[in-house]
């Protein structure tokens, strides 16, 4: 007979906007930002084990991503198991969707997953509140790919507000072949801020998310909020790599109604009036070399799929 196994899908997500304050003491800064769930996905299938092993494949290039417990997965899986007093194990099987190191939380989505794939599996029925603070221990962007939808993050981005957002909002994602490192980002935000580069705004004074940003979510208005998305890490991921610049530029040229930087990088999300517009800007995006995805959201958090 073979083990018992629970599958688990988890969405990437989008910062439609992200602004960044100061940094404190313990590396993180505080931040004000609008994330939404889209339809590019994580599984995790979990399997009753001895020990705890992992193996990454997918769609998406998966050779840097490690399997140890450096992994964020692999770290989840013990966490549950020490909260919980699990002594039996886990195999973990996670099938990549989401770009590795692109700025969209693929590793945290693989995170929130396992935590309610193990949750299932070791039948330790912690509820939303437990498997949320356990997220937050994990990374600041786990909790939210466990909940999903759209919402806003305060704190380091972890403490969560639903935010209503009505019908769907159609993406265009342009993928990088090289991710960047989320830390470097944050740092090189910092250093052009010392550095009063005319590029990065300074912390703004308070961290609050624009009423624009949020009245254009709640009326399903894309047109409203492609004028409003903005992405503090913009600058600094940009300064790393300016080819980013150009792909914007396409995207709007072909049609998109605004673009960003995704999280802190490189995947470029361009918003669309809607389906089709999206299909007409992926397909030229495409013919023009670029490896172009069109997605949509809000879409929900982790979820037993079997
Ligand atoms: O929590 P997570 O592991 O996703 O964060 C990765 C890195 O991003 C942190 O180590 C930190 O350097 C940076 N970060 C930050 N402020 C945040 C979230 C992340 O400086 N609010």
């Amino acid at each position: 007979m073979s083990s018992p196994s629970v599958h688990v899908r988890a969405p990437g997500k989008i910062n439609v906007y992200l602004g960044v304050g100061p940094r404190h003491d313990d590396g993180y800064h505080s931040l004000a930002t609008v994330f939404q769930a889209v339809s590019l996905y994580e599984d995790v299938y979990a399997t009753l084990a001895d020990e705890f092993t992992l193996e990454v494949f997918g769609d998406v290039d998966v050779s840097d991503v490690p399997t140890d417990d450096r992994n964020l997965a692999m770290r989840a899986a013990k966490l549950l198991a020490q909260t919980a007093g699990i002594t039996s194990g886990v195999h973990l099987r996670i099938r990549k969707g989401v770009p590795v190191a692109g700025g969209m939380g693929g590793g945290s989505a693989d995170a929130a997953a396992t935590l309610v794939a193990c949750d299932a599996l070791w039948g330790t029925d912690l509820g939303m509140h437990r498997l949320h603070e356990l997220a937050a221990r994990l990374g600041a962007d786990v909790p939210f790919t466990l909940h999903g939808g759209t919402a806003i993050g305060t704190g380091r981005g972890d403490e969560l507000t639903p935010a209503l957002a009505r019908g769907r909002f159609d993406w265009v994602l342009v993928l990088s072949d090289q991710g960047l490192s989320t830390p470097e980002i944050y740092r090189k935000l910092d250093v052009l801020r010392a550095q009063d580069a005319p590029v990065a705004d300074d912390p703004p004074l308070s961290l609050d998310v624009p009423l624009a940003v949020l009245q254009a979510l709640r009326a399903g208005d894309a047109a409203g909020l492609a004028p409003v998305l903005m992405n503090d890490l913009e600058a600094p991921a940009l300064a790393d790599r300016p080819d980013l610049a150009r792909v914007l530029a396409d995207g709007i040229r072909f049609g998109a109604l605004g673009g960003l930087v995704s999280g802190s990088g490189p995947t470029i999300a361009l918003l669309c009036e809607g389906s089709e517009q999206a299909q007409t800007v992926q397909n030229e995006l495409q013919a023009t070399g670029h490896d172009a995805l069109h997605v949509h959201g809000p879409v929900p958090g982790a979820r037993v799929i079997a």
